[in-house]
């Protein structure tokens, strides 16, 4: 039996879609949650349809398991190529997260903009369909963030190696003028100090953490599902690989929070 208190599950190929945990915290603060990073299988962005599908239902079961309420595919990679799918199959309900394409759109100044994502997203008919939606007037430079996010599941999101990588990905962009930066991988924006110092204050990075919560805050309105207790949430992170990366990116996260680390 699905209850209010019953936990909103998360999943993503690893470690990235903390970056949208920590915004939904801030918004619903009163949900247990529990969250999967399948790092072993990291990165996600070169896989074939066929295998995020499979390791999708993989991470929704585990999360089933868990008596989760909700999933939030907390990867656009596996959103745009499996949520259609994980949505037919299982009676939960699932909020995903794709490239914010629509804002960036709509608020460019210079018909130019940029989004930086893993190949599986570029390459998804949800992001073509997304793109030519929103986008269809405005030049897009498109770019695959090859070797970003297995650094960041390696710990090194501040090394010489990742400042290396952004430079020969965005300066491009800054070439052809672009004035918003959409973050299509929910690794990224734990890279954006160092994308600021690249590209300056004229850009605005776009990424989709508080819409994503915004979301979960109406799907669980219309499901009757939103915990109103009042007692202290406890958070469960899950890995298949060590926890160190995890309880490092989740220094910041409160300490009086009940928050768990466990190898699945
Ligand atoms: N966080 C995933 C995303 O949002 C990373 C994909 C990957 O593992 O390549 O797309």
């Amino acid at each position: 039996m699905l209850a209010k208190d019953s936990p909103i599950g998360f999943f993503d190929s690893g470690v990235g879609g903390t970056s949208i945990w920590k915004e939904m915290i801030k918004l619903l603060p009163n949900e247990n949650t529990i969250y999967f990073a399948d790092s072993a299988n990291a990165p996600y962005g070169k896989k074939s349809q066929k295998e995020i599908i499979a390791l999708s239902e993989k991470n929704t079961e585990f999360l089933l398991e868990k008596g989760c309420k909700l999933i939030v595919v907390a990867c656009n990679t596996a959103t745009t190529n499996a949520i259609t799918h994980l949505r037919e199959k299982y009676s939960v309900p699932f909020v995903g997260i794709e490239p914010a394409i629509k804002p960036a759109a709509l608020h460019t100044k210079t018909n130019s903009i940029g989004i930086l994502a893993t190949q599986g997203t570029l390459s998804s008919a949800l992001f073509a369909k997304t793109s030519s939606k929103f986008a269809s007037n405005v030049q897009v430079i498109e770019q695959v963030g090859t070797g970003l996010v297995a650094l960041i599941e390696a710990g090194k999101k501040d090394s010489p190696m990742i400042k290396e990588l952004l430079d020969s990905y965005l300066k491009p962009m800054k070439e052809q003028q672009i004035d918003h930066l959409i973050l299509g991988c929910t690794h990224y924006p734990y890279l954006i100090p160092i994308i600021n110092t690249i590209l300056g204050n004229e850009v605005r990075i776009i990424d989709s953490g508080y819409a994503v919560s915004k979301q979960i805050n109406n799907v669980l309105l219309k499901n009757k599902l939103l915990n109103t207790s009042n007692s202290k949430p406890i958070y469960n992170f899950f890995t298949n690989t060590t926890t160190k990366v995890l309880r490092k990116l989740l220094m910041d996260v409160d300490k009086d929070n009940q928050i768990y680390f466990s190898k699945k």
